[in-house]
């Protein structure tokens, strides 16, 4: 199949023109084009993605990328080699999903080619198709852990598109709570890799922490998680400091990742657990999994379970791709082929649930 996808759910716009062939567990892709342009400089300011903005921002960088695209493949704008075109229909931003949406109907009729709706979700589990290790395959039933700047799901995965929610955040996801932490500490957005860099440093000097913060939900019963309570611990406690030193911060960034990291390991564990043996596979998605404590812990936490293999996205595509979303078009297509006859009346839904 040849796709071409498109993502515009939050503050990234990216487009790519694939070539993916094969069995679902282990498919062939390959990337005949990517190109993205992510809004993070504009963003930094507001301190988190600004809806409107990012709308605006995705009109003017479709049609630039989409040139670039066609012309990294050699494909012609008048009628480009392709089977279909994929694009993101939520969740996310409302008003950035639309940009995409109205962009590929366009492209849709002019080409005469099939759409294909995408959950973004699906987008980041199905990432960890591009870099599977050599002669592994993704054996399902498996648990994905979810952690982006959105959402923080656990998803119980019994077979390609078919999802049971096992737990979710309350409140803040995991990357939220990250940026929210590090706007506390003066950092910009986003701020998960500048709060890993800063934890890094503490580590470092090896010193023990005066001070610890609370693992919220930490022993519920339930698979949910809450990062808000996390978040406010922090404020609270840099909000009684007299001199914010820059080893202060990076204490306090150490403590708030290990106590992120901690919760989202044991809630992990715990739906292992839950599912006595059935996952064969875990799997890490979304902007947090490239989190090097998060990814290390995970990795460990497999090893109790024996002939569980743990996947992790290529670092490219942790945070928001239209790669992640060419291959989760990939699947949908495989199960329903029919699904690119039909006449698909196209909505963006900014809380769309991963149904099966
Ligand atoms: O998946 P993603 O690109 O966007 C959403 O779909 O939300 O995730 C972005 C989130 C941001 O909150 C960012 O701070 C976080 O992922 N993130 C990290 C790291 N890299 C990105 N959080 C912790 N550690 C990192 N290394
Ligand atoms: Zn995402």
């Amino acid at each position: 199949m040849k796709i071409l996808s498109i993502e515009t759910s939050c503050d990234e716009t990216a487009i790519s023109l694939l070539e993916i062939t094969g069995e679902l567990n282990r498919p062939e892709i390959k990337v005949l084009a990517n190109s993205l342009i992510s809004q993070v400089p504009i963003h930094e300011k507001y301190g988190g993605v600004f809806p409107t903005l990012a709308k605006r921002e995705h009109q003017k960088n479709l049609p630039i990328l989409l040139e670039k695209t066609l012309e990294e493949a050699k494909e012609s704008f008048e009628s480009p080699d392709i089977d279909y075109i994929a694009v993101t229909t939520g969740p996310g931003l409302e008003p950035a999903l639309w940009t995409g949406i109205t962009f590929v109907e366009e492209l849709s009729q002019r080409w005469g080619k099939p759409i294909v709706p995408v959950n973004h979700m699906e987008g980041h589990i199905y990432s960890v198709l591009y870099n599977l290790p050599e002669n592994l395959r993704l054996e399902l039933p498996a648990l994905a852990l979810l952690v982006s700047g959105g959402h923080t799901e656990l998803v119980y995965i019994k077979d390609f598109g078919v999802y049971e929610i096992l737990g979710r955040t309350l409140d803040d996801a995991a990357g939220e709570a990250f940026d929210k932490v590090a706007r506390i500490l003066g950092l910009s957005y986003p701020g998960g890799p500048k709060i890993s860099e800063l934890a890094e440093k503490s580590r470092q000097r090896k010193n023990e922490l005066d001070f610890t913060l609370p693992r919220p939900m930490l022993h519920s019963k339930d698979l949910n998680f809450s990062f808000s309570g996390l978040k406010t611990a922090v404020l609270y406690k840099v909000r009684a400091e007299e001199v914010i030193t820059e080893e202060y911060k990076e204490d306090m960034a150490r403590a708030f990742e290990d106590a992120a990291v901690d919760v989202l390991v044991a809630k992990t564990r715990n739906a292992l657990i839950g599912l006595s043996g059935e996952a064969q596979t875990l799997i890490v998605g979304g902007g947090v999994s490239a989190n090097t404590q998060l990814s290390l812990q995970l990795r460990k936490l497999a090893t109790e379970f024996p002939g569980l293999n743990a996947y992790f996205p290529n670092q490219l595509l942790t945070t928001d791709n239209a790669i992640m979303i060419g291959i989760a078009s990939y699947i949908r297509v495989s199960r329903d082929p029919e699904l690119l006859k039909r006449d698909i009346k196209l909505e963006a839904d900014g809380n769309l649930e991963l149904t099966s």
